[in-house]
């Protein structure tokens, strides 16, 4: 599926190979974030996840202002409370888009994430910023709090005494403030920033892809378990990658000093 409406979707993106950008398109609303966008990117993630070709994406927004300025809250106005609840409103973010893309991703912050915009761009593996990207969770603003994992995830990446600051001020936070503050990997000039998460991508693309998976799983699980948790899971999965052919390739490779190649198995 490639006729999308809101987003933009571009396999082997600007020549770098395995590498899929996916791009959110609705710039007059500031890429705000409706069910069509939702229906849509669960399609082009799902299509990603599928592609063995395609080995890592990146996730960014058109025009020059917002990668994304939250839910739409244009949408929202009209739906009463009984069709958020019955509905399960936001779950589909996190249940049919980061549970079910095992494969990295980066989301590269190209301006505004502001409430579901920032909560978007914190379900990536990580962020890259542009140096005019500004992040905050303003809903208090709106009579609501953070519905797409604001409160966790924040909280997690910057920690109690800042997440909370910005959840009960709903200021902005700079990227440089965001960076320091460990909520993005990195930020670049706004005019590089999709030359710069290309490549980035294409480095991760370039991988074993069975190693990045796991990489990425064992990262993840570290929010989820308890220290001895974590370190038995990270274990048994090194021991199963040791059986891997790219194990045995890139050991090889290595040792006879060439590059690897890849079977993902
Ligand atoms: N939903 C729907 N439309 C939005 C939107 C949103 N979240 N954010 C911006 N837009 C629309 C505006 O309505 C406007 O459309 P019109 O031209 O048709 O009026 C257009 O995008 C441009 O926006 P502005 O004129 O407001 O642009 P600005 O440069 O003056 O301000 C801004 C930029 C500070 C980002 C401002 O647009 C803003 O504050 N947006 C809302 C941010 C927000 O509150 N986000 C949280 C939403 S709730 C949420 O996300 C819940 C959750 O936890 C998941």
């Amino acid at each position: 599926m490639s006729n999308y409406e809101t987003i933009l979707v571009e396999k082997d993106a600007a020549g770098t190979k395995g590498v899929t950008l996916i791009t959110l398109n609705r710039p007059k609303a500031l890429n705000a974030l409706n069910s069509v966008v939702l229906t849509e990117l669960i399609a082009a993630f799902a299509e990603y996840q599928a592609d063995d070709s395609q080995l890592c994406a990146v996730l960014t927004g058109s025009g020059e202002k917002a990668f994304a300025a939250g839910a739409d809250i244009k949408e929202m106005s009209e739906k009463a409370a009984a069709d958020f609840y019955l509905d399960d409103f936001f779950s589909p973010w996190t249940s049919e888009i980061v549970k079910k893309t095992r494969k990295p991703w980066i989301a590269a912050v190209n301006g505004f994430a502001l409430g579901g915009g920032c909560e978007l761009a914190m379900m990536a593996d990580f962020i890259i910023a542009s140096d005019n990207a500004k992040f905050g969770q303003p809903e208090i603003k709106l009579g609501v709090a953070p519905g797409m994992g604001g409160s966790q995830r924040l909280t997690r990446a910057i920690g109690k005494s800042k997440a909370m600051e910005m959840c009960l001020t709903g200021r902005m936070m700079s990227a440089e403030e965001a960076e320091r503050a460990n909520l993005v990997a990195r930020v670049v000039p706004q005019a590089d920033l999709l030359a710069d998460t290309l490549k980035t991508a294409g480095t991760i693309a370039s991988m074993p892809p069975m190693a990045a998976i796991a990489n990425k799983e064992m990262v993840n699980s570290a929010f989820e378990s308890s220290l001895d948790q974590g370190l038995i899971m990270e274990r048994r999965i090194f021991q199963i990658l040791t059986a891997s052919e790219d194990k045995a390739e890139g050991m090889a490779a290595f040792i006879e000093k060439r590059e690897g190649q890849w079977k993902g198995r």
